[in-house]
């Protein structure tokens, strides 16, 4: 969508908000599928409010992105601008054995940044793509690490109120790749409380998470990370696995041959490529196990 509102238009610039025009979502998503749309980079928290409140005077659909490193967006020219926040300097500020940190800070950077500080517990988090705001949202997990037992306080624009909070640990809830979030919530910045470490055990720690991971993830090919949750006590990975699955495609969207529950792009994909991929896995997973497999990608397709 581009956008045209003259109004808008005249704000951007003195909300400090810069406007990439025809922005392609193939080049911003991990999975390198997606069509091109208007993409607001915010540059200032302080603004969302007004920007957010001239887009909804204006019959604007939006959307907010984070990393890109968890989506499926749909082909041609997307009905909607989509929002990212701008990198903040400094991203995180440590005080003590708090951390506070941006939403648009990279994750992996934050837990080796924290770990240089002597601050531990994240070393699972090590290879998950993605921004600190995106991790918050799904409450990101890895080898036995989830973001959410680290949080203390949220910043965040909660879209009900049109205002921006703060919202407490305990006015949160963080499960298995869900949180209480309202969908159209958007991250600002988090502050984490972590346990003090020495450098070179958490170092340990993380070798040992990118050994693992390297070992059993396509990490070289275009993915969203895992396409399915795990059902409960069960692995979507190891299902699909077994259904002999492995290297089923649907033109270049194709079942990883190292991982099963990672879907990659391995050419020029598209997103209807990978939804009919997706279909067809659940469908051959619950004609087999009696299970409907939930996505855990975030889907932009409608
Ligand atoms: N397995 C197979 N075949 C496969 C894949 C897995 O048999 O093709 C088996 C493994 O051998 C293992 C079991 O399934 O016995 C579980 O596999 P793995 O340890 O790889 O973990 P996972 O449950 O498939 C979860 C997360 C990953 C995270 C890893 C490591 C979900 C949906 N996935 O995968 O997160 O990296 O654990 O902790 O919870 C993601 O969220 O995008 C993601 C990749």
């Amino acid at each position: 969508m581009k956008l045209s509102d003259p109004r808008i238009l005249a704000s951007l610039p003195e909300l400090g908000v810069e406007r990439i025009g025809g922005a392609s979502f193939a080049e911003r998503t991990s999975l390198g599928i997606g069509g091109a749309t208007d993409l607001l980079l915010i540059r200032r928290h302080s603004a969302l409010p007004d920007l957010i409140a001239l887009l909804r005077g204006a019959g604007v659909a939006y959307k907010f992105l984070g990393g890109g490193t968890n989506l499926l967006v749909r082909d041609d020219e997307l009905p909607w601008v989509v929002l990212q926040l701008a990198h903040q300097e400094p991203e995180i500020r440590l005080e003590g054995n708090s951390a506070h940190v941006g939403a648009a800070a990279d994750l992996g950077r934050t837990v080796t940044f924290c770990a240089k500080h002597d601050l531990g517990g994240m070393e699972g988090l090590i290879g998950v793509p993605g921004t600190v705001g995106g991790a918050l949202r799904m409450n990101a997990g890895a080898y036995g690490t989830q973001i959410g037992s680290y949080v203390r306080q949220v910043e965040l624009f909660r879209a009900a109120g049109a205002r921006i909070e703060t919202l407490r640990e305990n006015e949160i809830s963080f499960e298995y790749r869900h949180t209480s979030f309202a969908p159209d919530d958007i991250m600002l910045a988090v502050k984490l409380e972590l346990p003090s470490k020495p450098y070179r055990e958490i170092l340990q720690g993380i070798r040992i998470c990118n050994e693992k991971r390297r070992s059993s993830q396509p990490l070289n090919q275009k993915s969203a990370g895992c396409i399915f949750k795990n059902p409960p006590g069960g692995s979507a990975g190891r299902m699909i696995d077994e259904l002999g699955l492995k290297g089923f495609s649907v033109g270049d969207a194709r079942v990883s041959d190292r991982h099963a529950n990672f879907f990659v792009n391995a050419g020029h994909a598209t997103c209807a490529d990978m939804l009919s991929l997706i279909a067809q896995v659940r469908d051959r997973v619950h004609a087999t196990y009696g299970f409907q497999l939930e996505n855990e990608v975030i889907l932009w397709t409608q």
